[in-house]
């Protein structure tokens, strides 16, 4: 991450301090938070989104996902910089009221929202719920008529559109949970979104005041956004003619990309935003059709690359392969419970040492946690030094997204803490967890 360097003893600084003294302060393993890294990426976001789009004419909110790393304190942060927040269920949406971020400024999605999550959100005033099914839309109208308002409601369409990677791929009908089809089913009239919409429409209680998508994640490409979007304008232009209503905004979701691994390419918020902003221009343009308002929702983009893990090696271990080479395998004291993703996805990280360089020459390792199963890697494939051994401190770049956030208590193994660290000096967000946090859940 941006605000790392290594120092003239070798050892790593992040955001300003000595990795040795944070690690004897606050322990391994630890998410490191550097705050001001999260704080410009969130801006970096906000302005660029911003600039292109008023090149258009038309204006765009910036909703941070909190579902990528969500603390109080990183609420707050991301709302300070002009973000809005995206929650994606009761809890999330507690920790962002907790920041005093106001309701008007948060968003609800989810595709089982239970009624006690309705009723918080609507009790909070949230600028808008995300409708996600057919039958969600009288659950919200029965919720805005007890509490005697009209909730704001956006529609989560699915245009067909599947990016991640490299590449976006685009099918009429999608095998999965998400949203409501804009594709007409043979033998229908209508399609899926167009009945919601219409069915919103003649709900009292509810405002329409937007159609949401999302594509995918760690899309690295903006080309897959702006198909999804000609799709989503499309369905604008057709409600409009078929009721009069044109619908205000249109989010266009997150998935901006980040760099996992040294030399890797992230999505440059410029470049994105600006293309973006040209093509729903052109899109508009063509259907004419006035532009809405636009929103998006970053999440690993602003959270990702801020955040690091730190280990202390355990245990160095020789293993012969199949193919006869020799692999190092290094345990640290976290793995799965603290880092998901790789065994999850086969998501790619990097590794290295934390406490000292080594000028020994390089062996194939295996970064691996202390679970008691074989999948549990924490980096599949990275060359370490060939004398890395135990008390050494490993540091995994780029897990400020998606790790704390998708950490669990496997093994009866406690969370690490989040530490954030601004110019040098170093506070808990999040304290580490203990076994006897675990214990006081256990009633016996
Ligand atoms: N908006 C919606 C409606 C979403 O479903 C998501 C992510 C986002 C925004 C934020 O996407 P981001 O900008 O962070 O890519 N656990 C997976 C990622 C799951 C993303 C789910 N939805 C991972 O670790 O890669």
């Amino acid at each position: 991450s941006a605000g790392v360097t290594r120092g003239p003893d070798g050892a790593l600084r992040v955001a300003g301090a000595d990795l040795r003294e944070l690690v004897a302060a606050h322990g391994t393993p630890a998410y490191l938070l550097d705050e001001a890294d999260l704080r410009a990426r969130a801006r970096a976001y906000r302005d660029a989104f911003t600039e292109a789009f008023a090149a258009v004419g038309a204006g765009v909110d910036v909703y941070y996902a909190g579902k990528a790393l969500l603390t109080v304190a990183v609420a707050r942060w991301v709302h300070d910089e002009g973000l809005r927040i995206d929650t994606a269920t009761g809890g999330e949406l507690a920790v962002a009221l907790r920041a005093g971020v106001p309701g008007a400024h948060i968003g609800l999605h989810g595709n089982n929202k239970s009624d006690a999550e309705l009723e918080a959100a609507v009790a909070a005033g949230v600028g808008r719920v995300v409708l996600d099914s057919l039958v969600e839309i009288g659950r919200v109208a029965a919720v805005a008529q007890r509490h005697g308002v009209r909730v704001p409601v956006m529609v989560r369409v699915t245009t067909g559109v599947h990016a991640g990677g490299h590449e976006y791929i685009s099918t009429a009908h999608e095998d999965q949970k998400f949203g409501l089809s804009v594709a007409v089913p043979a033998g229908a009239q209508d399609s899926p979104a167009m009945t919601a919409l219409l069915a919103v429409l003649d709900h009292p209680g509810l405002e329409l005041v937007g159609i949401h998508s999302h594509i995918g994640s760690q899309i690295l490409d903006a080309e897959g956004f702006v198909v999804a979007a000609r799709a989503v304008l499309t369905l604008r232009g057709e409600l409009a003619r078929r009721t009069g209503v044109l619908v205000p905004e249109v989010d266009l979701g997150g998935g901006y990309g980040i760099a996992y691994l040294p030399g890797e390419r992230a999505l440059d918020p410029v470049v994105v935003a600006g293309r973006l902003a040209q093509g729903v221009a052109a899109v508009a343009a063509e259907l004419d059709q006035p532009l809405p308002r636009f929103s998006i929702e970053p999440g690993r983009a602003i959270a990702g690359p801020a955040g690091l893990t730190v280990y202390e090696v355990g245990t160095v271990k020789p293993v012969r392969t199949e193919d006869g080479t020799v692999r190092t395998y290094v345990s640290v004291d976290g793995g799965m419970s603290d880092n998901l993703r790789t065994a999850l996805y086969g998501a790619s990280y990097h590794a290295e040492l934390g406490d000292r360089v080594s000028d020994a020459p390089g062996v194939p390792a295996r970064v691996v946690g202390k679970h008691c199963e074989s999948g549990d890697v924490v980096v599949r494939d990275v060359v370490l030094p060939g004398d890395v051994r135990a008390g050494d401190l490993l540091v995994v770049p780029a897990t400020g997204a998606y790790g704390r956030s998708m950490a669990s208590n496997y093994n009866q193994v406690p969370r690490p803490p989040v530490v954030a660290v601004r110019d040098g000096a170093a506070r808990v967000l999040v304290r580490r967890e203990t076994v006897e946090d675990l214990l006081a859940l256990d009633l016996g």
